[in-house]
C-alpha cells in the first residue's frame, strides 16, 4: 500500500497542537509548558538524548491534556536525525495528527523521508494499529518535504511490489504494473522473447504455467539529457530452485525475488517528478521459476541473447541467467553510458555483508565511487566488492562459452563468481552490479524497515540518478 500518512509544512506550531514533538536541544514553543523543566524531565526518564529516545509528557492544553514528545537527535548527523524521526513515527502509531518542530538542520529531507517510511505497511486484512494519519512539519522548507515524500512513495512502491504474494504477481502482473507507471512501455511476451533470441530468460520461465516477459521502461527529461543510464532489475516472481529446488525454509521470503525489477519500475516512476537531468531506461527481466515437467535441466545447454552459450548445472542460480540476456540486449542495442544492475542475486552475500550493507560489483572506479557516495548520502549504503580474475575459472565449461555455477568447491565466493558471470555480458561500457540478497528484505519491523521488503535500491539509484 502507498504509504497513507500524510505530510504537510505549517510556518508556526499551531497552539491547539495536541501531539507535539520536540527535540530536545530546542527551547520550547512559548505555547507549550512542561510540567516540570525539560532537564528535570530527561533526568528522571534516563533519558541522554540518543537518536530514537523519546519520552512523553503530559501538558495542560486549552480544554484538557496534550502530549510533548521530546525526542533525542544525537549527534545531529543525517543518519541520527532519521532514526529520530523513525522513532517518532512509530511511537504515535493509532493517532491522528503529530505536530513536530523539526531538529536544527539544513536539510531535513532525510528526516522528513525517514518519519515517512517508517509509517509503511503492507497488510492484507487489518491486524494491528494503523500508522499515524497526518505529519505537520512546522516551520520545514516544503520542497524537501516534497522530495522526502516523492522519495517515500517510491520506495513503498518498490515494496508493495515485492511483498505482493506470488500467487497475485506473476510476469505479466509485473508489466500492467509497469504500464501502470504512465511512462512508455514495452513488454515482450514469450513469442517474441523467442522471435529475438532471449534464451537466458525463456530457459528460466518455461517450468512455470504463467510465461515471462521482459519489461523495458523510458524515462525522457525534458531538457536534452546529458547522459543515456540503463538499469537492469531481476524480476523473478518467485524462486522455488526450479528442478534444483530449494528446501522450505529457504523457499518461502523467494517472492522477494523480483526486488530489484521492483526497484526499477518504482526509481523510473519518480524520475520525472524529481526533475532528473539523465535518460534512463529500465529493464526487467521476469520469470518464474518452477519445477515442472516442462522446466529446464541441470545439464541443459542455453543460448542466450547475443548467441552465448551457457551450461546451466544449477537451475537456482536463475537470477544470472535472466540479467545476461537483459544486459547483452543493454549493450547491443541500447547504446548507454553506463549499465547498473539490480539483484537479490546470491545467499552468499548475506554471509558476506549482512543486512544493511548492499554490495556493488564494477568495471569502473568512477561508477564505483559515486553509487558508493550516494549510497552513503541516500542511506542505502553499498560497499564495493572486487570482482577477482582469479575466481573467473570457476565458471569455465567443457561444452559452452560459460557454465552458469562452479561445479566444485575451489574457489567458492559465491556472490563475486555471480557478478564475474553477469560482467561477461555487461560489454565494454562502465558497468556496475548491486548484490541485494542481504539487504532487499527486512527480518523486523525496525527504524525505517518493516518485516518484509525494504525496497532497498531506490534510494540509492535516485539520490545518484538526480544528484550527480
Ligand atoms: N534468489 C536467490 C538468492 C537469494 C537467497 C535471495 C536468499 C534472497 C535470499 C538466488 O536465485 C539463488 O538461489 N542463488 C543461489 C545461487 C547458487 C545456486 C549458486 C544461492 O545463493 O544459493
Ligand atoms: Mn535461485
Ligand atoms: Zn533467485
Amino acid at each position: 500500500m502507498p504509504i497513507e500518512t500524510t505530510a504537510s509544512v505549517v510556518t508556526e506550531v499551531p497552539d491547539d497542537a495536541e501531539l507535539l514533538a520536540v527535540p530536545y536541544d530546542s527551547g520550547l514553543s512559548p505555547s507549550v509548558e512542561l510540567p516540570l523543566p525539560a532537564a528535570d524531565l530527561l533526568a528522571h526518564y534516563d533519558s541522554k538524548g540518543e537518536a530514537g529516545e523519546v519520552v512523553e509528557v503530559p501538558v495542560a492544553r486549552s480544554g484538557g491534556v496534550g502530549r510533548v514528545l521530546l525526542y533525542g537527535v544525537g549527534d545531529g548527523s543525517p543518519r541520527d536525525l532519521r532514526k529520530a524521526a523513525a522513532a517518532l513515527t512509530r511511537k504515535v502509531k493509532g493517532r491522528e495528527t503529530l505536530t513536530v518542530v523539526p531538529p536544527a538542520a539544513d536539510d531535513l529531507t532525510p528526516f522528513a523521508e525517514a518519519a515517512l517510511l517508517a509509517a509503511y505497511t503492507f497488510k492484507i486484512g487489518k491486524p494491528g494499529k494503523e500508522p499515524v494519519r497526518s505529519l505537520v512539519f512546522a516551520g520545514a522548507d516544503e520542497g524537501q518535504v516534497r522530495r522526502a515524500e516523492t522519495v517515500a512513495q517510491a520506495v513503498a512502491f518498490a515494496r508493495d511490489l515485492a511483498n505482493t504474494p506470488s500467487s497475485v504477481k506473476n510476469p505479466a502482473w509485473l508489466a500492467e504494473r509497469a504500464q501502470e507507471t504512465g511512462l512508455p512501455v514495452e513488454v515482450w511476451d514469450e513469442e517474441r522473447l523467442r522471435a529475438d533470441g532471449f534464451g537466458g530468460i525463456l530457459a528460466v520461465g518455461r517450468g512455470s504455467a504463467s510465461p515471462p516477459r521482459l519489461i523495458k521502461l523510458s524515462y525522457t527529461p525534458d531538457e536534452p539529457a546529458t547522459r543515456h543510464i540503463v538499469l537492469v532489475g531481476k524480476g523473478i516472481t518467485f524462486d522455488s530452485g526450479g528442478l534444483s529446488l530449494k528446501p522450505t525454509d529457504n523457499m518461502k521470503t523467494q517472492k522477494t525475488d523480483m526486488a530489484g525489477g521492483a526497484v526499477v519500475i518504482a526509481v523510473l516512476k519518480a524520475l520525472a517528478a524529481l526533475k532528473a537531468p539523465v535518460r534512463v531506461t529500465g529493464l526487467v527481466a521476469a520469470a518464474e521459476n518452477m519445477p515442472s515437467g516442462t522446466a529446464q535441466r541441470p545439464s541443459d545447454v542455453i543460448t542466450h541473447y547475443g548467441g552465448r552459450t551457457v551450461e546451466v548445472l544449477n537451475t537456482d542460480a536463475e537470477g544470472r541467467l535472466v540479467l545476461a540476456d537483459a544486459l547483452a540486449y543493454a549493450d547491443a542495442v541500447l547504446d548507454p553510458d553506463a549499465v547498473v544492475d539490480i539483484a537479490t542475486l546470491t545467499g552468499a552475500i548475506t554471509v558476506a555483508l549482512g543486512r544493511v550493507y548492499g554490495a556493488v560489483y564494477s568495471t569502473d572506479d568512477e561508477l564505483a565511487e559515486r553509487l558508493v557516495a550516494a549510497g552513503q548520502a541516500s542511506d542505502d549504503r553499498l560497499w564495493r566488492m572486487p570482482l577477482v580474475e582469479e575466481y573467473k575459472p570457476a565458471l569455465d565449461s567443457p561444452i559452452a562459452d560459460l557454465a552458469n555455477v562452479e561445479s566444485g568447491s575451489k574457489f567458492g565466493a559465491g556472490s563475486i563468481t555471480a557478478a564475474l558471470f553477469l560482467r561477461e555480458f555487461a560489454g565494454e561500457r562502465p558497468w556496475a552490479h548491486l548484490d541485494i540478497a542481504g539487504v532487499g528484505r527486512s527480518t523486523s519491523d525496525e527504524g525505517t524497515l518493516s518485516k518484509g521488503a525494504t525496497g532497498f535500491g531506490v534510494r540509492v539509484l535516485l539520490e545518484w540518478l538526480t544528484k550527480s
